[in-house]
């Protein structure tokens, strides 16, 4: 099969760039430059080296066995790795830039087909190339700097200092493509749709014997994931939801619903009983999260020995957890805290259908295989749920309370039509009393903070620009529907430096 190499020297951009492949059909996988293997493989007909958070001085060297052997585009410090390395000129930390500049092509190359002259590109350096290696020639300039791409046809080398994987980059679509179909000779359009036959006999060889266990949380990976291995495995597949009692508003009917509805057998355990008492008296939220996963595993491992001859364990990982995880070169901007840390714990073997895929890829297969939009649309949820959006101790009074307010702003949003333009929106219950009026008295009531954010992968986000119209409705409704509620604000802080999350 036709493979594109994403060789990541640590740019916050790599996954982008596979990413970006991807969606002109070409498939990719990235690998760090320390793993690179010394011969391409059968099949990688091209490769891009990333960007890095190093200078061309210091930073890791390009594998030079493959530079000449096949077509590569060398994105901002790879570019300026190689003008430094062979014979051209770099400085370093002194024209620094960041943000858009336009793109002055000088050369008609094959990169730029379909690009329009000016048209913005998206620059983020600090080092500059100021000469390039005896044979390579610019073909693109800004007003910036005189060396934005060249090409340097005896390496079969094409170095762009800009960001053709980044969204504000007018073309950078078109210019990847051109890369990949023009230089490369990619002719497949790889869909991830088309792999799904492949994906369940692949899971079908990985479980040739013994029962298959799988805790789904009514997001989309751990139901796109359940869906393929009970197509692999049939009867011999066990899905688990947990009810931790810490799930939203007629969130377990609903997911146990949809589950009814695409076929899959998933049996309900209920436990919330067993996370409140965990949760009883504690207020910090690093605690709350130890003791919730904690009680996960406890109870879904009891509910997964209850099966005869379980052997493996389905898990939704995506490609992101996994290149985050393993593969990254970069310093570790966030660590993630998924629930459970079921893998490790226990005796199972663990099986990741999606470990290659994306989030929208991973849609795309649920779309397939029959997942209604509706879930496929659904709000990202963390597993420790509601417990992470109530500040303070978590009860079932107030679990009431921010159930309740949760769902009148999700269903307003719903109403208004703003759910879909939103990412992510939540309700999140303040450990603070104010102080309000009921009839002629002062009343001490509660504080619910609102939350919606547009994010592309949860990493960064904006507040959304929700209209005021929105926002007073959802407050009126909390106010008179919902005891105990004095007051209502709205978060308008992005992350960073806040989070997502209230915690
Ligand atoms: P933060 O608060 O870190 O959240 O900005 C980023 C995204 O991750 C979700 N989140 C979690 N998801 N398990 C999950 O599966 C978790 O423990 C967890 N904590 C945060 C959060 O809702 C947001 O979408």
């Amino acid at each position: 099969m036709e493979k594109l190499l994403v060789v990541d020297f640590g740019s916050q951009y790599t996954l982008l760039i596979a990413r970006r492949a991807r969606e002109v059909g070409v498939y990719a996988e990235i690998v760090p430059y320390y793993k690179l293997p010394p011969e391409p493989e059968p099949g990688v007909k091209g490769v891009i080296f990333s960007g890095s958070y190093a200078s061309a001085s210091e930073g890791p060297p390009l594998p030079e066995g493959w530079l000449g052997r096949l077509p590569a585009l060398a994105i901002c410090y790879s570019a300026q790795w190689v003008a430094a390395h062979y014979g051209g000129a770099v400085i370093e930390g002194e024209r620094r830039e960041y943000g858009p500049a336009k793109l002055l092509i000088t050369d008609s190359s094959p990169l730029f087909a379909g690009v329009a002259q000016g048209s913005t590109v998206w620059m983020s350096h600090a080092d500059t190339i100021t000469a390039l290696p005896a044979g390579a020639h610019p073909i693109a300039a800004t007003e910036n700097i005189p060396y934005a791409a060249y090409e340097w046809p005896e390496k079969k080398l094409i170095g762009v200092q800009f960001h053709p994987e980044v969204s504000h980059t007018a073309y950078g679509p078109q210019m990847l493509e051109n890369f990949l179909r023009r230089y490369c000779g990619y002719t497949a359009h790889w869909r991830p749709e088309d792999t799904i036959e492949a994906l369940v006999q692949d899971l079908r060889a990985a479980m040739p014997e013994g029962q298959a266990v799988c805790a789904l949380s009514g997001g989309v990976d751990s139901t796109v994931a359940a869906l393929l291995a009970y197509k692999a495995i049939g009867e011999r597949f066990h899905g688990l939801f947990v009810d931790t009692g810490l799930l939203r508003k007629g969130e377990r009917e609903a997911v146990l619903q949809a589950y009814a509805q695409i076929g899959l057998p998933v049996q309900l355990i209920q436990a919330e009983e067993a996370f409140l008492k965990a949760l009883k008296g504690i207020t910090d939220p690093e605690e709350k999260r130890r003791r919730i996963g904690h009680v996960f595993i406890e109870v879904f491992e009891r509910a997964a020995r209850s099966i005869p001859d379980v052997r493996y364990l389905i898990q939704g990982t995506i490609y992101p957890d996994v290149v985050e995880s393993g593969a990254s070169v970069a310093p570790t901007i966030k660590s993630h805290h998924n629930v459970g840390g079921l893998p490790e714990q226990l005796p199972f073997a663990l099986v990741e259908p999606l470990r290659l895929f994306f989030k929208d890829e991973v849609r795309r297969l649920g779309q397939k295989l029959g997942v209604p939009e509706s879930f496929l649309q659904r709000h990202p949820f963390p597993g420790p749920g509601l417990a992470v959006r109530i500040l303070g101790e978590v009860t079932p009074e107030r679990l009431r309370t921010l159930r309740e307010a949760d769902a009148r702003f999700i269903e307003t949003l719903h109403e208004t039509g703003w759910y879909d333009r939103v990412w992510q929106a939540f309700a999140v219950l303040l450990p603070v009393s104010t102080v309000g009026v009921a009839g002629d008295n002062r009343a001490y009531g509660q504080v619910v903070a609102l939350r919606a954010v547009l994010s592309t992968d949860g990493m960064t986000a904006e507040p959304s620009p929700l209209p005021y119209e929105v926002l007073l409705r959802t407050t009126q409704k909390i106010l008179q529907e919902v005891p105990g509620i004095t007051r209502v604000v709205y978060d308008l802080a992005s992350k960073p430096p806040a989070t997502i999350e209230w915690e």
